[in-house]
């Protein structure tokens, strides 16, 4: 498949299947969050040597506030963690990290975290690591609208468009997803990039996140590559 494989510029990724895959061992969830975090890594290097312009990856979405308080702490100190040991070899990669949500409800030692991060790969120019972190479709577009509304009410002279809403959103200048891959076989959006996903391709596949390596990602990649992508027109 190799000679015809097409590389699409932006991978966005519903990590999903943590919680069943440690059930399954009769594991703690956290413990399927861990070896979900490896394959993190393996995608993240995967992604940079395929050429992937931008990975992004729902890591944590405002609905998983929710959990219970000692998942929620786990996931966060997980973050916390891999995004810090991770720095060097971003640096290293010349990884660009980014992350977006609702950051205002993440605490101080999570947001000191990821302005580090930010900061320090702020002038990689490879691939762009997109995290997003309690982040929600709805919130985006409502946060997006508010900031547009409030444009509107100060300069009623100006058209505004549905490009110049694009630049309210907090995915501002980073291209819409070309293939979203939701692991674990569930079939739906769970309120992520709903405007971005308009055109993208969706791959879903049974296999559980802390399963999903190398391979799994080629062979996503693989069946992109075989999709007629006509964004509604007739070829
Ligand atoms: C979904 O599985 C997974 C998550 C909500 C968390 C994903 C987070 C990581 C893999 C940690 C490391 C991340 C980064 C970016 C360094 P689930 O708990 O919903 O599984 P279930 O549906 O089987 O219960």
């Amino acid at each position: 498949m190799e000679e015809n494989r097409i590389i699409p510029a932006h991978v966005s990724i519903i990590m999903d299947g943590n919680g069943r895959w440690a059930k399954q061992r009769g594991l703690e969830r956290v413990s399927g969050h861990k070896e979900g975090r490896e394959s993190v890594r393996a995608c993240v290097s995967c992604a940079a040597k395929a050429g992937i312009k931008y990975l992004s990856l729902f890591a944590f979405s405002e609905e998983n506030w929710k959990r219970p308080l000692k998942e929620v702490t786990a996931l966060m100190n997980l973050l916390v963690e891999s995004i810090t040991a991770e720095l060097g070899t971003f640096i290293e990669n010349n990884i660009r990290v980014r992350v977006i949500g609702n950051i205002a409800r993440l605490s101080p030692v999570v947001r000191s975290a990821i302005s580090k991060a930010e900061e320090n790969t702020a002038a990689c120019t490879g691939m762009t690591l997109v995290i997003f972190l309690s982040y929600s479709g709805k919130w985006d577009i409502f946060q997006a609208a508010r900031k547009m509304a409030a444009d509107m009410a100060a300069d009623p002279g100006r058209e505004f468009t549905m490009e110049d809403f694009d630049n309210y959103l907090a995915t501002a200048g980073i291209p819409d997803p070309d293939l979203i891959i939701r692991t674990s076989g569930e079939q739906r959006i769970s309120n992520y990039l709903l405007w971005q996903a308009a055109y993208s391709e969706f791959y879903i596949t049974d296999i559980l996140w802390p399963d999903f390596r190398e391979k799994e990602l080629m062979d996503a990649i693989d069946e992109y590559s075989r999709r007629d992508r006509r964004y509604g027109k007739v070829k």
